[in-house]
């Protein structure tokens, strides 16, 4: 097997399982390449995908708050963290960081952005980590006389895991950050319409984000989609409280890929994200069934959005 092969091993695991399934769905980390990465910082920037301004506003007026929180020499684990804009403010606000851990499964993004942010604040220790958080953590060690570890995990990221995969996630946390902390980004239900319309953008760069997945099939795996021959669908799912995604076979097809062929009839769709809503109360119960308490708060006069401080016991 070639480098690059086993690079691309995972991928290739998960997309043929994927495509031999009925119905056929795929984990929303495959999105993540440096294409998909840069697409994604252009929908926070859309004016439909209210999350990240509204959440941006909390985090503007409520800083100071959140600080007081994490106290001196925090050492902050980000889970995510992407283009690492969010965290500035809380960097701004805390006393004396010790340490701030970005992590990310996008290498070549989270480094640039590592390196960036390290040049604005040149008093904190910005360890990056490359890696999968819904896999077994390896966190970097405390660091001697470090205050608490706090563990940010904003832009409702949370809500593209399945229930299951979320209290896996507060597992970890209650095990990993005993004594510590977990500041946590959530998009709360609201009007439908309003919903709709953030996944359904009128510059189509959320159906570009989606549609990157099976370029991204084809540039690292060597299957054949046409691009040509399948639409973004995104819709709210009322009863379930969750927007999904999923990519609209326009005809019956096959796709080639790794030695196999696969077959889409007309209208068969490849399921690519949940992205659930959430009410202040459901993840409350959600975090506390796996041992975390619930603390402060914060939303936007709107409500559209929340960020929760949920404390991790010793
Ligand atoms: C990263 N995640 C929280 C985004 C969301 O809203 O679920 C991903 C996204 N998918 C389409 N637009 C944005």
């Amino acid at each position: 097997m070639t480098a690059s092969e086993s690079e691309h091993l995972p991928f290739m695991q998960d997309m043929q399982a994927a495509l031999a399934h009925s119905p056929k769905s795929i984990s929303p980390k495959y999105f993540y390449d440096q294409a998909g990465s840069a697409l994604f910082d252009q929908i926070c920037e859309l004016p439909e995908y209210y999350p990240t301004r509204t959440e941006l506003s909390i985090l503007k007026s409520h800083a100071t708050d959140m600080a007081r929180y994490m106290g001196d020499n925090a050492d902050i684990v980000e889970f995510g963290a992407g283009s690492l804009q969010k965290i500035r403010y809380l960097l701004n606000a805390a006393a004396k960081p010790a340490r701030y851990v970005p992590m990310d499964i996008s290498g070549a993004h989270l480094q640039a952005a590592s390196t960036e942010l390290q040049a604005e604040f040149p008093h904190v220790h910005i360890q990056p980590v490359v890696g999968d958080y819904t896999q077994p953590w390896l966190l970097p060690a405390p660091l001697p006389g470090q205050g608490r570890r706090v563990a940010f995990f904003p832009g409702s990221t949370i809500g593209n895991f399945s229930p299951a995969q979320a209290h896996a996630f507060f597992r970890n946390c209650a095990e990993h950050l005993r004594g510590g902390a977990l500041l946590i980004g959530v998009d709360l239900i609201k009007s439908p319409a309003v919903l709709h319309d953030a996944y359904n953008d009128a510059q189509g760069i959320t159906a570009a984000f989606n549609l990157n997945l099976l370029e991204r099939a084809n540039r690292e795996l060597g299957s054949d989609f046409d691009l040509t021959q399948f639409a973004h669908s995104a819709f709210y799912n009322a009863p379930w409280q969750r927007i999904e995604m999923h990519l609209l076979s326009l005809q019956s097809q096959t796709v080639h890929l790794g030695g196999k062929v696969y077959h889409f009839e007309q209208g068969e769709t490849l399921h690519t994200e949940y992205s659930h809503k959430f009410t202040l109360a459901g993840v409350q119960q959600a975090a506390q069934s796996a041992g975390l308490q619930s603390g402060a708060f914060w939303t936007d006069p709107q409500q559209y959005f929340g960020l929760l401080w949920l404390n991790i016991p010793p």
